[in-house]
């Protein structure tokens, strides 16, 4: 079975194609650079993006792939969560492709896609089944929310942001202290120049006390820096710092949350996906823990952490196969 995958919920433009469960190519063009002078996403230039790119990226990937549109046997793209005007796009491209080709086209959550591209590129894509029920969990620009995978159609949330993603407070943070956007990476290579023996700052790690509460909040820690930032004298050595005790904290919150879901669920297999999931050091933390206590760890490959449309091919086909099989 050959999958289309289309994504373009943000701004990121990307197209792939999927045998099988096995990338046979993944194409994303970004107008992450279009941004960048805003400090985040402007929809009508990402829609815009879109328009412009989709074609020549899906011609990319199908190239890549060694297919044409008459080899396509299935089209999955993201229709939630996302910019509406981006993700119309992307919907009524797939659905032309559809129509044309005479093959079905399947509509994918976002969020669902970025736990599957945890097992992208790994024998466990081919025996996903066996896997469930696990924790999925998505770290990214838009979401921070924790599920009980019990089934490939039935993911149901535990725990989610009351207010800010962890991705978006990065990339607040990083627009306080002027270092552009996204902000993430940008806050990780700094934090990476700071030597932690010269004094840590303590910002707010949210909603830890209560150990039964499985939510998010960080809203405060991006409040905490701001203040921070505007009573100190804005140098290098203080970017470091702050880049270094900000992605500490944030690290530690979401890594302590993880855990306890697991501790929560009893469930063994854990996969953590999205944009966060860039930083070595919140990898580092998630491999330590599920090593402590002794979890199946999923990751996904670097080229599959920020927004691609192999995870949305991947999980179209389990979705497809699955209602085929229920039905
Ligand atoms: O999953 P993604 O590509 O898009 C959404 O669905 O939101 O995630 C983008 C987010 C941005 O907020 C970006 O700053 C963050 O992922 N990000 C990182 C890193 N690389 C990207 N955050 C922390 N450390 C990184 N290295
Ligand atoms: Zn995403």
């Amino acid at each position: 079975m050959i999958t289309l995958g289309i994504e373009t919920s943000c701004d990121e433009t990307a197209a792939a194609i999927v045998e099988n469960g096995i990338v046979l190519s993944s194409e994303v063009s970004s107008s992450v650079h279009l941004h960048s002078k805003y400090g985040g996403v402007v929809p009508e230039i990402a829609s815009r993006f879109h328009v412009e790119y989709i074609s020549p990226v899906l011609d990319k990937a199908l190239l890549d792939a060694g297919c044409s549109i008459s080899d396509i046997d299935l089209v999955a793209v993201t229709d939630r969560p996302g910019l509406p005007g981006s993700v119309l796009i992307g919907k009524v491209f797939a659905e032309s492709i559809g129509f044309a080709a005479e093959v079905p086209v399947v509509k994918i959550n976002h969020l669902q896609g970025h736990v599957i591209s945890c097992f992208l590129g790994k024998s466990a894509m081919s025996k996903l089944d066996t896997l469930f029920p696990f924790l999925g969990v998505v770290v990214s620009g838009g979401h921070t929310s924790i599920y009980a995978c019990n089934a490939i159609n039935d993911f149901s949330i535990i725990g989610r942001t009351r207010d800010d993603a962890a991705g978006e407070a990065f990339d607040k943070v990083a627009k306080i202290m002027d270092m552009g956007y996204p902000g993430g990476p940008a806050i990780e290579r700094k934090a990476t120049e700071f030597d932690p023996g010269s004094g840590l700052i303590k910002f707010p790690k949210a909603l830890l006390r209560d150990k039964t509460d499985l939510d998010f909040s960080f809203s405060g820690i991006k409040t905490a820096v701001m203040y921070y930032w505007k009573g100190s004298k804005p140098t290098e050595e203080e970017r470091r710092r702050v880049s270094y005790s900000f992605q500490h904290a944030v690290v530690e919150t979401v890594t302590t949350k993880i855990q306890r879901a697991a501790e929560k669920t009893g469930f063994n297999v854990l996969a953590v996906g999205g944009g966060v999931v860039n930083n070595n050091i919140f990898r580092r933390s998630l491999e330590a823990m599920a090593r402590g206590m002794s979890l199946e760890l999923y990751l996904p490959e670097k080229d599959y952490c920020s927004d691609n449309a192999a995870m949305m091919a991947a999980l179209g086909e389990c979705l497809h196969l699955c209602s085929r099989v229920e039905g």
